[in-house]
């Protein structure tokens, strides 16, 4: 089964043709990253309008690049939720229509769902159950993927999202929107002695040891600066960043790892654009080599927001689902636990 799919939730406009859930046919993604830049952050309205903008090109190169028209196209998925409104209606409207106009079945799926769903386009073995930890910009979560569309929540964050923390730890770094990557690269940079160079607060959620709290790290962060900043003193911003980075990763892996040892699950994943952080993905796989877990991460090229996402979880939320009406419409925020 071939399905189109759509993805605008935030400044990427995104389409991929996605054959039976796990081939990639084609995948477009138009970002918009270096506008949004210049405000140091994404700008929601700018972000619709670019999206009204380029839609209709980016779903027609998809189709070009799998080498297929409308007509060889079984079904139509589209992100309707969560992310910016504005943004994700005009996916949701753009997707409607083109399902209203060839009489396609319709099939919203919910964004972070379609995160965890990299997986199994990386790797075509994988099945459920198993534990994910998803971390992007919006979202910090443990989730128990008990089947493909039975979806569990067990960690979540209490404040700052992951990739939150990061953008704005980077931003009082001085590094540009988004800034994880920025932080990344720095901590690349430093030496195995900065490490110890500043000391953070690991933070802790009382009464759940799968929740997260990024927001007390994320000050810590600021006030450092601010007070070396007070005192004409120079921060040490590759050390900062290993320091930050280095305390960000021990919690996701920390949580992960005791959750997936509490709940006898083996198979460990990870989702998001956070995902891509090489300190994450280090010390992931070293927990899951130490507990002999068998460890999934999308490719870097998988990580961030794609369409090809949304294909491969459509395909298995169509098996059990019979697909949206015509009254569809977007959800700034929704559970993942939650069907359309
Ligand atoms: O999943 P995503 O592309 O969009 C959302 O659904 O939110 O995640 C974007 C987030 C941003 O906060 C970005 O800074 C972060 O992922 N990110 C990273 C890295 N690459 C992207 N954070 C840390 N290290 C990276 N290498
Ligand atoms: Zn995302």
């Amino acid at each position: 089964m071939k399905i189109l799919a759509i993805e605008s939730s935030c400044d990427e406009t995104a389409a991929a043709v996605v054959e039976d859930g796990r081939k990639i046919l084609s995948s477009v993604i138009n970002s918009q990253v270096e506008e949004h830049r210049l405000y140091g952050g994404v700008v929601p309205e700018i972000a619709s309008r670019r999206h009204v903008e380029n839609i209709v090109q980016v779903v027609q190169k998809a189709l070009d690049d799998a080498g297929c028209t409308l007509d060889g196209i079984d079904k139509i998925a589209v992100t309707a939720a969560p992310g910016l409104i504005g943004a994700l209606l005009v996916g949701v409207n753009y997707a409607k229509g083109l399902a209203l106009a060839s009489g396609k079945p319709l099939i919203p799926v919910h964004h972070i769902r379609g995160h965890i769903a990299a997986n199994y386009l990386a790797d075509p073995d994988l099945k459920p159950p198993f534990l994910c930890l998803v971390a992007s910009g919006g979202h910090s979560h443990i989730v128990e993927v008990r089947d493909y569309t039975d979806l569990h929540i067990i960690g979540r964050t209490r404040d700052d999202a992951a990739g939150e923390a990061f953008d704005k730890a980077a931003r009082a770094m001085g590094f540009s929107y988004p800034g994880g990557i920025y932080i990344d690269r720095a901590a690349q940079e430093a030496a195995p002695d900065d490490l110890k160079k500043y000391r953070l607060p690991k933070p802790r959620v009382e009464g759940s040891e799968y929740d997260f709290s990024f927001s007390g790290l994320k000050t810590a962060v600021i006030n450092l600066l601010h007070n070396a900043q007070q005192k004409g003193e120079t921060v040490d911003t590759k050390a900062l960043a290993a320091c930050f980075q280095k305390t960000v990763c021990e919690v996701l892996v920390g949580h992960l790892e005791l959750a997936a040892q509490r709940l006898g699950y083996r198979s460990i994943a990870a989702a998001g654009g956070v995902s891509a952080n090489s300190g994450l993905r280090e010390g992931l796989a070293q927990m899951c080599r130490k507990n002999k877990f068998d460890l999934h991460i999308p490719p870097l090229s998988l990580c961030g927001d794609n369409a090809a996402m949304i294909g491969a979880q459509a395909y298995y939320e169509q098996l059990v689902f019979p697909g949206a009406g015509w009254d569809l419409n977007a959800a700034a925020s929704m559970s993942i636990e939650a069907a359309f």
